[in-house]
């Protein structure tokens, strides 16, 4: 079965570390095709934790109809105002689908609401974090284009593992890329096309066990291979930890926890957890918010992603 799938050199991180367009926001997005993956969770701690260290931020939800990192944002507000308290929000938009019917009206429908969506962020803000759905949708597609870092959680599951690639059961070696492996690659020859920067793609396993299981050993062998065959970074991401679910009803994350403050109190677990998440945003190797630098170049033309022909 010929895909015309060709494997990339894996970069290595000094490759990767990303600079920034003068004037233009830094553009993540969150994807993976498998739902229930940790992509909002990811999306909305990665938001904070950058909020929290001076970056001005945008959210972009194009998971619209489910609307959990919408729904998350809302909530975080929510609780300030509740509260009395002051938050760092983003800058926050969600992208409906199409309703029209003709299928090339509706894509050119949903590139002309995105492009809207994004252009009034991409000049302003350091970074737009962009949440998608765990679908393959038009929408999604669009926005991967527009991808300056990819971020894909992982769950430690072979059943999450196969929308990355076919293994063989019995050798765990890798037959073949899968579905969104190939939906990446070609985003990235698109990109590439246009001139654009070399996307940097960063796999992060989720919901890790703390127990050395021969599952999470053999997932990660597999993980690393795969990295090499396709081309991107791994990091360990987030262990499994019911506070990742908890903080959702107040829009609270691990980095808003302090001690003797509002919501849940910081345990000794909430600690190491908080230092996970700070990890993971140090392993993106984003480049420093325009506010840090030392030099910001005022904002110039919005430099635009070619993007695939409507239809
Ligand atoms: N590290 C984690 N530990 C425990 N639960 C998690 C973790 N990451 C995500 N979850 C939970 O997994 C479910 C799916 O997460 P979510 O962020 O909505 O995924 P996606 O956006 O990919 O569908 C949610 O119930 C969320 O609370
Ligand atoms: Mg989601």
């Amino acid at each position: 079965m010929s895909s015309g799938f060709q494997p990339a050199p894996n970069p290595s991180i000094a490759e990767t570390r990303a600079a920034r367009t003068p004037g233009r926001a830094h553009v993540l997005v969150i994807g993976n095709e498998k739902g229930g993956s940790g992509k909002s969770t990811t999306a909305m701690h990665v938001a904070v934790s950058l909020m929290s260290d001076g970056a001005r931020v945008a959210t972009l939800d194009l998971d619209a109809r489910q609307g959990t990192l919408s729904r998350y944002v809302e909530n975080r507000a929510a609780h300030a105002v509740r509260k009395g308290i002051d938050l760092p929000m983003p800058l926050h938009a969600a992208v409906m689908l199409s309703t029209l019917n003709d299928r090339r009206q509706a894509d050119a429908d949903e590139r002309a609401r995105l492009e809207a969506a994004l252009e009034p962020v991409v000049g302003t803000a350091d970074f737009v974090i962009v949440d998608t759905p765990g679908s393959d949708t038009h929408l999604s597609r669009l926005a991967h284009t527009w991808a300056d870092t990819l971020l894909t959680p992982l769950n430690d599951s072979f059943i999450d593992l196969d929308l990355l690639a076919r293994v063989d059961p019995d050798t765990l070696r890798i037959v073949r890329p899968s579905i969104y492996a190939e939906a990446v690659w070609k985003q990235r020859q698109l990109r590439a096309v246009g001139g654009g920067r070399p996307v940097d793609w960063v796999v992060m396993r989720n919901r890790l066990s703390s127990l050395a299981a021969r599952n999470k050993r053999d997932m990660g062998t597999v993980i690393e291979a795969l990295a090499r065959r396709i081309g991107f970074r791994v990091t360990t991401g987030l262990s499994e930890r019911v506070i990742y679910k908890e903080l959702f009803l107040s829009g609270l994350t691990l980095l808003d926890l302090k001690r003797g403050g509002t919501g849940p109190s910081l345990t000794v677990s909430h600690v190491a957890a908080r230092q996970e998440v700070r990890d993971l945003v140090a392993a993106l190797n984003l480049p420093p918010a325009v506010a840090s630098e030392p030099e910001a170049a005022p904002a110039t033309e919005i430099s635009r992603p070619v993007l695939p022909p409507a239809g």
